[in-house]
């Protein structure tokens, strides 16, 4: 049919959104320009991806209403995407896209330096893709990885199979990182947005160039071609370094503004209206997602392991990590004081976790600041339950045993953790809510946005201590917690106790 074929690998959280843009991909004419194959290892942890997308489901929850669609229609109208295990696809492509993880592993809590960087799914892939795609396939890293990876990880990976191919020339090797947000505009983050680029010869970067201007909207998100892919790399970590330092540079100052009386929340609102300063934000529980808490690692470990430096010039990158990596266990402490206000000791109370979730309006958990209040409260003997509207299962919890990964749950960090497997999320928000000692705002859910104080002490049936990680409650909603008996706390919001004064004056 003329179509070009374009295997993805690892049709997870990226994977599975651009295998569905690549394949809704049309030429000139309206007709689809792409076949694509999502490869997904079967293993135990994501088999269930390739049978969910071969029914046209999406095998990733979203917000955004395109996405299921999106997979739908490619899957089971305009037949162009399909997902399997066998790796004998690749010898059909033209295009491999790479999208599996590449992890950072942190040995100790609040110390990013002494972790490191777990390219094993990478190199297996890399070394699965040499072995069979043909010798002029191009293979598009989008994995973010730490850099000098595609020259002097990849390249020799399979240069070396090549050779025993019998494959004189070079494998096209591209990369070109993904800033996609899943969420809202889950989709346009991916198709409608600004792409870096580079390619390690010049045929490599033509053809990664031509691919991207097939298959996102380049006219108006035009693409930056870099030099090199460790610019290309770089790019990626240096972007990522600097919105994990701006959001730990809030850290100090959300401490200074609970200790004085002032609140943070108003304090940035006031700061952002003017441009030059228009992105900074407020940190909440702590800094989750993928990306933000290990790409700043991929870095420093890249500068002595791939780069062979052996001197240390990494200061702030390494420091913001550990503070946003940290930051949830303030949430323990100001949770303790409220409920000692109420007479309650914390080791005899049931506090409720609003938010699972890394972010507002995802079902995404990977290091969620929530997991480390929740870690410490259950340290300090608190019962925990948990409420999010987007998530099903809290697998760092229910098997904390072997997810992430053996040995690799942030349990290890802390005492008292074994009962809290049994967490299960509750999506039935009162139920939750019942007889709750403490609630916790952790995520700015558009569910909790607009909670109606007098409804939620209701469905607790008793006033209990609210404690707003996120800058979630107004002041109005503040006053009427407190009129309701209950004690309030936030992270940053140190005018919180100017109301409760007010109130106990009235
Ligand atoms: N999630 C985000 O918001 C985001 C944003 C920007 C960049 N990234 C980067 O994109 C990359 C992928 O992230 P993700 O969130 O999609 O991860 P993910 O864990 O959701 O997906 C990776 C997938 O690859 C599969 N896989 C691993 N080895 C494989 C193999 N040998 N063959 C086939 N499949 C294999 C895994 O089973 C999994 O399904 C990472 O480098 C990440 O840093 C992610």
């Amino acid at each position: 049919m003329n179509r070009e074929i374009v295997v993805v690998m690892g049709v997870g959280f990226v994977g599975a959104v651009m295998a569905a843009i690549v394949a809704d991909t049309v030429d000139d004419t309206g007709k689809p320009s792409k076949f694509v194959i999502g490869m997904q290892r079967p293993s135990a942890r994501s088999f269930w991806k390739i049978p969910m997308l071969n029914r046209g489901v999406s095998p990733v929850k979203a917000e955004d209403p395109e996405v299921d669609p999106m997979i739908a229609r490619c899957v089971k109208e305009k037949k162009t995407l399909i997902a399997t295990y066998t790796y004998d696809v690749l010898k059909l492509a033209d295009v491999v896209v790479v999208d599996v993880q590449c992890d950072y592993l942190k040995a100790e809590l609040g110390n990013v330096r002494n972790g490191e960087t777990d390219m094993a799914a990478l190199e297996a892939s890399l070394g699965v893709i040499a072995e069979h795609i043909p010798p002029d396939a191009l293979v598009l890293i989008e994995t973010t990885v730490a850099p000098g990876t595609t020259e002097q990880v990849a390249y020799p990976i399979m240069k070396k199979i090549f050779k025993k191919r019998g494959i004189e020339t070079d494998p096209l090797l591209a990369h070109s990182y993904e800033r996609v947000m899943p969420g809202r505009n889950y989709v346009a983050s991916i198709r409608d947005f600004w792409r870096v680029c580079s390619g390690i010869n010049r045929t490599a970067k033509e053809r990664v160039v031509k691919f991207l201007n097939e298959v996102l909207n380049t006219k108006k998100y035009p693409l930056t071609v870099m030099d090199r892919p460790i610019e290309s790399e770089t790019a990626k970590i240096v972007e990522n370094s600097y919105r994990a330092t701006i959001l730990a540079f809030l850290d100090e100052w959300s401490l200074y503004a609970e200790r004085n009386g002032v609140d943070i929340v108003k304090v940035i609102k006031a700061i952002k209206v003017r441009p030059t300063h228009s992105n900074i934000m407020f940190p909440g529980p702590g800094i989750g997602g993928y990306c933000l808490p290990k790409d700043g690692g991929l870095g420093v470990w890249a500068y002595k392991h791939i780069l062979g430096f052996e001197d240390d010039i990494f200061k702030i990158t390494p420091m913001a990590i550990d503070i946003n990596d940290t930051r949830g266990l303030h949430v323990g402490q100001l949770t303790r004081d409220a409920l000692r206000n109420m007479g309650k000791p914390i080791a005899s109370a049931d506090i409720l976790i609003l938010g699972a979730a890394y972010r507002e309006d995802v079902g995404d958990t990977r290091y969620s600041g929530s997991e480390i209040v929740i870690r410490k409260l259950a340290e300090m003997g608190a019962e925990i339950r948990v409420h999010d509207p987007y998530v099903e299962h809290w697998w760092e919890f229910e098997q904390q045993d072997t997810y992430p990964g053996i040995g690799q749950s942030k349990a290890q960090f802390f005492r008292n953790q074994e009962k809290l497997k049994e967490i299960r999320v509750e999506q039935n928000l009162d139920k939750a809510l019942k007889d709750a000692n403490a609630v916790i705002l952790a995520v700015p859910h558009e569910a909790y946005m607009n909670l109606d104080p007098a409804k939620v002490v209701k469905a607790i049936g008793q006033p209990a201590a609210i404690i707003d990680c996120f800058g979630i409650l107004t002041d109005d909603k503040i006053r009427q917690y407190f009129q309701l008996g209950c004690e309030v706390k936030g992270l940053g919001r140190g005018h919180i106790q100017r109301i409760k004064d007010e109130i106990r004056r009235v």
